[in-house]
Order: structure tokens, then C-alpha cells, then sequence
């Protein structure tokens, strides 16, 4: 069900969030950095355009060639802007003046993009530390450099920790606003998986379901929050490559969400049999996987570690393929060695916002707690959100069963965890792909809420969806 708050006003937002922000990073100005329009092979022809997600967090503000700097006085910011000329009106269209957009920001000072360099010398004169977060982008590195007359090299070494620490805890908890945005991206995420449902069939093109899946988010005017993975090797976690055909008996995996019209994203992962109907063995893991992610968003609640819900999620699979003869042992003491990450060597989720993997530029502040240091155990190490979760957190909870054909036979070959795996089991695996399922979920004050409209999932749901030609 989505929820319609009423219309907010954003500028005012964009205000409290950035006062809230040099509020708890005390002395210093806070430089923050749009995006840049980047080449593609030459400069006038360019990847499309995505703003800074911080930027956009703290401006909403999604035109290129921005930045910003945030005095510790509160309301004290100023946005530069690239001055328009006659060629760019010319060849890109007529563009809002700087003062409409700082208008929509609450911004009350606006400069030219060339002052930054002095503004900031100016800055630093007079003793005052600059914060900024660590760039991503060469390109923004760069810049960087030269607006901080420093060493690339130097540049995310000198990044500023506490703004890091502090962003990251401000943009976890989602406002009602912003989690209505996600759910209106699910909208177009359901949409997509349906009709991805409903295409696949025997000698459909993997490109033409990715292709079907890009144009419902195009003909929305919407951006696909990430390159969507539309796959019958499902046991490569990253596929981004379509050369596949779709044959009989195999499964295809989709995982793909639309962002919002304020660039939230949405990210679901179903798994579909090509034939229609799942064949038994691909329906026994497959509802193991689903007990996994329902397991996993029953435990969800205020306090407990997600660590603590991944590795539940784990035992579960443990449990289940000592059932199904492909593990043996304990399945606690399974987990524990890291015996089960051969068929699930990813976490179980991540935070979700304006990224799809949340701040995820920010590193391991967002999902480690300050003392806690991520595991070096193979698959616990993929974990990218540990940390106690709170109300208000949007997390996915994606939980998959994979066979590996190059991982089984290293593991095999050196004997690895042969106490708890049944190697010539699951041999008789190796052709099997892989199967995920990913829903998006906020952390209420009590437990967990799926969000979206109800994306066809259970075995059921599936087949029914696939039957819609
Ligand atoms: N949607 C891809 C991922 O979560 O890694
Ligand atoms: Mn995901």
C-alpha cells in the first residue's frame, strides 16, 4: 500500500537536514560536491546524468556542475553554479537560473562555480577546517584535488571521518516522505517483475527481457536504480552480461528496481521457472530460499545486530540442506565454520536510499558498528550491513542458494568443510544456477514492513505470474 503524505515542504527539509548536519560536525565548513556530466568516449557524449546522492540528500538539487558549502552557522550555505552560456542554451535547452535553484534548496547565497577555488582558500586562511566526504569518481577526485591545492593521493585519506559518521547515521533512518518514495519506485519494480514473469518462456532472449525490463522504466521517465540482472546463471552473483537463451528446465533470475522521481531506488530479486512450473527440485530450494527471507524479516526488530539476522538466515540454510542431503552435521556448528557460505556467499542484505546500496561510498561506517570490524570469514566478509538496525531503516533482505561449479570443485579438491557437505551430492547440483530472493523492508518500531504492492513471490504467486502471457 503506498502512502501519500502530503506534499512537503522540501526547501524547508533540505534546511533542517543541513543544519541538523554542520549542527554535529561543529568549527569546520562542509564542502559538498555535485556530480559532473561524464564522458562517454568524448565529452558532448555522455553516460546519463546522475546527481551526488549526498548532494541531492542535502539539496535535491539534480542539475550537473553544483557544489555547496555549509557554514556552521545555522542557514549559512552557499551554492556555486556553473554561469549558462548562449552555446549550452543552444545546444542543451534552457536551464533553471541559479536563483530558481537555490530558491528550491533554502540556499540564500548563490556564486559562480569559479569563486569555489578562492572561497575555499579564503576558508582555510582563516584556520577553519574543511569537511568532505571521500569522492568516488576519478573525476571528482580530481577536483577535489585541485579546489583543496592537495594530492590526489591525499584526497580520501583526508576525508573528513565525523562528517562520514554523521551522514551515515542521518540518512539511515528514512523520513514517511522518503520511504513513499521507495514505495512508488516498488511500483514500477512490480511492474517490471511481472511482465518478466510473463515473458519468459523457451527460446526468449535474456537482452529481450532486460531490454522490456529497461523500457518500463524508460516509458515511466524513470532510471533503473542499478544494471539489472536478468540471468539463467543465477550462480553468478553480478551478471551483467544478457548473451543467454532461455531454455527449458532452467530458472531465470531477475533482479532489478526502478528509482523514484526523487532518485530512491527499489531493488527485488525473483527467480522463475523458463518451462512455467517449477520442477521439484528447483521448487525444494527454492521454497528453502523463501523460508531463508521469511525467516529473516520475522526476526527483524529495534536492536538486534543484522549480523545476528544473517547468520539465523544461515542456520536455516543449514538446516535445510541437511534435510535435503547436501549438508550434514550440526547445522549451528555448520554455520560457524563457514561451511554453508558455499552455497550463500553473500549477506543477507543492505541499506537502501537514494543508493542501492546505501552510502556504500561512505565504507563499512554505515553498516559496522565503530568497534566492530568485518569478518575475514569467506561470505561473512560479503556482509555489508552488520550493525544493530533501528526504526526506520530500509534494508533489503535477500537471502539466495547458489551452485558454483568453479567454487564446489576448489572446495572439494581441498577437502573443505567435508564434515559438513556432502560433495557428491552436490555434484548432481552443478547444473542447477542459482536462485535469490530479495524484498525491501522497514524497520518499524515493533518488527519489520515488506514495502511495495506484493511482488509475486511465493511458489504459487510465481507460477500464476508466468502463466500471463
Ligand atoms: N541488486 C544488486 C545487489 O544488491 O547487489
Ligand atoms: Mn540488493
Amino acid at each position: 500500500m503506498i502512502t501519500n503524505p502530503a506534499q512537503p515542504n522540501w526547501s524547508e527539509i533540505y534546511k533542517q537536514r543541513r543544519n541538523r548536519i554542520r549542527g554535529e560536525t561543529g568549527d569546520g565548513v562542509i564542502l559538498w560536491m555535485g556530480a559532473g556530466l561524464q564522458a562517454r568516449n568524448y565529452t558532448d557524449n555522455t553516460y546519463p546524468f546522475r546527481q551526488n546522492s549526498h548532494f541531492l540528500y542535502y539539496t535535491g538539487l539534480a542539475e550537473p556542475d553544483l557544489a555547496m558549502l555549509s557554514f556552521p552557522e545555522p542557514d549559512h550555505d552557499i551554492l556555486f553554479c556553473k554561469p549558462i552560456s548562449m552555446d549550452d542554451i543552444v545546444w542543451s535547452g534552457p536551464r533553471p537560473t541559479r536563483v530558481e535553484l537555490a530558491g528550491r534548496a533554502g540556499i540564500g547565497t548563490v556564486e559562480d562555480l569559479d569563486r569555489l577555488d578562492e572561497t575555499i582558500a579564503k576558508v582555510r586562511a582563516q584556520g577553519a577546517k574543511i569537511h568532505y566526504l571521500p569522492p568516488y569518481s576519478y573525476s571528482a577526485l580530481f577536483k577535489a584535488a585541485r579546489l583543496l591545492n592537495t594530492d590526489p593521493n591525499e584526497v580520501v585519506v583526508h576525508s573528513s571521518q565525523l562528517l562520514m559518521e554523521r551522514v551515515a547515521i542521518q540518512r539511515s533512518v528514512k523520513s514517511d516522505f522518503e520511504i513513499a518514495e521507495i514505495e512508488d519506485a516498488l511500483v514500477i519494480s512490480d511492474r517490471m517483475h511481472r511482465a518478466c514473469m510473463a515473458a519468459t518462456r523457451p527460446g526468449a532472449r535474456e537482452a529481450e527481457i532486460a531490454g522490456m525490463i529497461q523500457g518500463i522504466a524508460l516509458s515511466s521517465n524513470r532510471q533503473q536504480a542499478y544494471n539489472p540482472i536478468v540471468t539463467v546463471r543465477g550462480e553468478v552473483l553480478h551478471n551483467n552480461s544478457y548473451d543467454g537463451i532461455l531454455a527449458e528446465g532452467q530458472l531465470l533470475l531477475n533482479d532489478s528496481g526502478a528509482e523514484s522521481p526523487m532518485c530512491y531506488a527499489s531493488d527485488i530479486t525473483r527467480v522463475c521457472p523458463v518451462s512455467g512450473r517449477f520442477t521439484a527440485v528447483q521448487a525444494e530450494i527454492y521454497q528453502l530460499v523463501l523460508s531463508m527471507q521469511l525467516g529473516g524479516i520475522g526476526m527483524i526488530k529495534p536492536g538486534l545486530s543484522y549480523r545476528d539476522v544473517h547468520l539465523g538466515a544461515c542456520r536455516i540454510l543449514a538446516d535445510g540442506m541437511r534435510a535435503l542431503g547436501l549438508m550434514k552435521g550440526n547445522p549451528s556448528d555448520a554455520v560457524e565454520a563457514g561451511a554453508h557460505a558455499l552455497f550463500f556467499p553473500h549477506g543477507i542484505g543492505h541499506m537502501l536510499g537514494l543508493d542501492v546500496h546505501d552510502m556504500e561510498d561512505l565504507g563499512d561506517v554505515v553498516g559496522y558498528h565503530k568497534r566492530e570490524k568485518r569478518s575475514g570469514q569467506f561470505g561473512l566478509n560479503a556482509l555489508r550491513l552488520s550493525r544493530p538496525i533501528e526504526p526506520g531503516f530500509v534494508l533489503t533482505v535477500e537471502p539466495g542458494i547458489y551452485f558454483i561449479p568453479a567454487l564446489i570443485d576448489r572446495w572439494r579438491n581441498e577437502r573443505l568443510h567435508a564434515d559438513f557437505i556432502d560433495y557428491d551430492k552436490v555434484d548432481s547440483f552443478r547444473s542447477f544456477g542459482g536462485i535469490r530472493i530479495e524484498d525491501d523492508v522497514l524497520v518499524t518500531a515493533t518488527g519489520a514492513r515488506v514495502l511495495g504492492p506484493g511482488i509475486p513471490k511465493t511458489i504459487p504467486e510465481v507460477e500464476e505470474a508466468c502463466s500471463k502471457h
